[in-house]
Parts: structure tokens; C-alpha cells; sequence
């Protein structure tokens, strides 16, 4: 029982390997449409957000095998449509608003997502970190009145 468990379970794994997937790609985008933010931020955006929010996804070999790559494409494409900081200067103060009301609380309740932490520790927000982003952007929507 438990031999064939295992045996099926193989199966199953390797063949959805061959299940053709198209996770989006990393796309070369003119700097002047990137957010600009104090140095400080950006390396908080760029390591912790940037894979789901930005043309700039990096995907290590364990994002690539399903069905983990079947969840990166999803975080990936619908993050994009959220906000991708690589376009953030091409948007409409409306949309930049928008989202910089999501931000407060979203930083300290889901993002970024428990799913992707589990394998990217190393994105994990600081309590430090989360509170200069949240001051970040509460600036930056004042200014944007
Ligand atoms: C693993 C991919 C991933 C990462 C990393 C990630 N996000 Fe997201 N984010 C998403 C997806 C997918 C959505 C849209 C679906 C949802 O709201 O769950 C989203 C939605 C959001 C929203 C809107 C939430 C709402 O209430 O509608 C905000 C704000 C946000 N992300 C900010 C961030 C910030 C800031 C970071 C970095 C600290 C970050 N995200 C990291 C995938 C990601």
C-alpha cells in the first residue's frame, strides 16, 4: 500500500513537470519609469517585494519545478497587476493612491505572502523594516495630494 503511495506520488510528480508553463518574465524596463525611493527603501522593496511586484523576478531552480512554479506564475502575474514598482512613475496618481492605502495594513498582515516566505526567508520584513516602509509610504501619499 504505502510502496505504491510512493510510487504514484512519483509519477504524478515527474509528469506535471511536463505540463508547459509560461511563469512571466523578467523584462528589461527604462529606469525612469521605476519608483523612486531613499536608498534604504529600495533595498526593502527590492528584497522583499520585487519578485511579485516588478518586470525584475528572479526565480531560483525550486521556483521553476511544479507545482511550486504553478503558484509562483499566479503570485507573480496577479502581484504585477497590483503594482509593478518597475512602471510605478507611468501610473496614475489615482492607482499610486490606491495602493499606498493598501500598503499600511497589508505589510503587517500578508505580505509578503506566508507561501513565498516559507521559501524565501530571507524577505522576511522586520518589524523595523515594516514600520519604515508604512512611514515611507504615509509620506508618500501626502505628497501625492
Ligand atoms: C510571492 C509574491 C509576492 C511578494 C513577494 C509580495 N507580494 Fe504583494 N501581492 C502579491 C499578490 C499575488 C497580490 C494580489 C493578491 C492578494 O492581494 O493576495 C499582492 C497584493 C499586494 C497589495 C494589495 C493588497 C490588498 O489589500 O489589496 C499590497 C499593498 C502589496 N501586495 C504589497 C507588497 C509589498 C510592500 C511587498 C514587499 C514587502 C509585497 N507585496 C511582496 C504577491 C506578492
Amino acid at each position: 500500500m504505502l510502496k505504491s503511495f510512493w510510487f504514484w506520488f512519483l509519477l504524478t510528480f515527474m509528469a506535471i513537470q511536463f505540463i508547459p508553463i509560461d511563469v512571466p518574465a523578467y523584462i528589461k524596463t527604462s529606469k525612469k519609469y521605476e519608483i523612486k525611493a531613499p536608498q534604504e527603501i529600495m533595498n526593502i522593496l527590492k528584497n522583499s517585494c520585487y519578485d511579485c511586484h516588478s518586470n525584475q523576478s528572479t526565480y531560483p531552480w525550486y521556483d521553476r519545478i511544479a507545482p511550486a512554479s504553478w503558484f509562483v506564475k499566479n503570485h507573480v502575474k496577479n502581484g504585477r497587476k497590483v503594482v509593478n514598482f518597475s512602471l510605478w512613475n507611468n501610473y496614475e496618481v489615482k492607482k499610486q493612491k490606491f495602493f499606498l492605502n493598501k500598503l499600511e495594513k497589508s505589510i503587517v498582515i500578508r505580505m509578503p505572502m506566508p507561501s513565498y516566505l516559507w521559501l524565501h526567508q530571507e524577505a522576511t520584513l522586520s518589524s523595523k523594516e515594516k514600520k519604515l516602509l508604512q512611514e515611507w509610504g504615509n509620506n508618500l501619499k501626502e505628497k501625492l495630494k
